[in-house]
């Protein structure tokens, strides 16, 4: 099993929401990630999506939009709720309306086998791009909703490895700690999915890579170009492949490895969804 990363969809089949205006490259980007998404992803991996999913404002019009994601290849989907998801209502009523292969994480952890995942929406953090004082507020409960899902992920893991699945970036523009990032190495996550960022400006200020002992990876779809990547088995550090033979060089060159960032086309001037 492969485990694939891609967040912010922001799919509208149901509502009149064109992507486009956010920059030419949003242009048929649901076309873009369909056609990325079942060309890579194995029929027996996962794939993980961490919000701003669809721009559906009621449970009923995001259907459209969960059946394009239950579609693609992959025998499961592991979805949060975004910043944009008004759509997620209750939790109970959002599971029940899901597709079989979609999976709704809510401050909680799934148990895959090989590694279990927990996963939260969290917000804005001090420091931010979007930060204000009154955030302050739910910043605070968020990072309590993270808690509870990384005690539960380590109560169901017994030892395997932990992984997360965040919406919003779990540091500040400055690429500082905060107590998002604290309590994700508290509870020993090896991997660490976020997004929310779009945008060249936005982009810039993402951390990805190894930071004490969590791989990050920024997955906003337009950082991707629209095309999720591999981020489970881990693939090499840049630091380990410098320090390996040029044989283990070459061959972590290869698709799955060696861990690299996504880049970011245009959007800078533009407000980012
Ligand atoms: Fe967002
Ligand atoms: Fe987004």
């Amino acid at each position: 099993m492969r485990i694939w990363g891609i967040s912010d969809l922001h799919l509208s089949f149901s509502c009149d929401k064109p992507m486009h205006v956010f920059g030419e490259h949003w242009q048929g980007h649901d076309q873009k990630m369909a056609a990325s998404w079942d060309a890579s992803v194995g029929a027996d991996d996962v794939v993980l999506c961490p919000g701003d999913l669809s721009w559906a404002l009621k449970l009923p019009e995001a259907a459209l939009d969960l059946a394009w994601i239950a579609a693609r290849k992959g025998r499961l989907k592991i979805l949060t709720r975004g910043n944009h998801d008004y759509w997620w209502s209750a939790i109970g009523k959002v599971r029940s309306a899901l597709p079989e292969t979609l999976v709704a994480l809510q401050n909680d952890a799934v148990d895959l086998g090989e590694v279990v995942v927990a996963g939260s929406r969290l917000w804005t953090c001090p420091g931010a791009l979007d930060w204000d004082a009154h955030d302050e507020k739910i910043y605070l409960r968020e990072v309590e909703r993270l808690r509870l899902s990384l005690v539960e992920g380590k109560q169901k893991a017994q030892g395997r490895p932990l992984l997360a699945a965040i919406h919003y970036p779990p540091f500040d523009k400055q690429q500082r700690s905060t107590a998002y990032s604290e309590l994700l190495e508290e509870f020993g996550v090896k991997m660490c999915v976020y997004g929310h960022l779009h945008g060249r400006r936005a982009h810039r200020t993402a951390f990805e890579g190894d930071r004490n002992g969590v791989r990050y990876h920024l997955i906003a779809c337009d950082h991707l170009q629209f095309a999720p990547i591999t981020v489970w088995p881990l693939a090499p550090s840049v630091q380990e492949v410098a320090s390996s033979s040029e044989s283990e060089k070459l061959s972590a060159l290869r698709p799955g490895g060696p861990f690299t960032t996504g880049s970011s086309p245009g959007g800078d001037e533009i407000v980012q969804p």
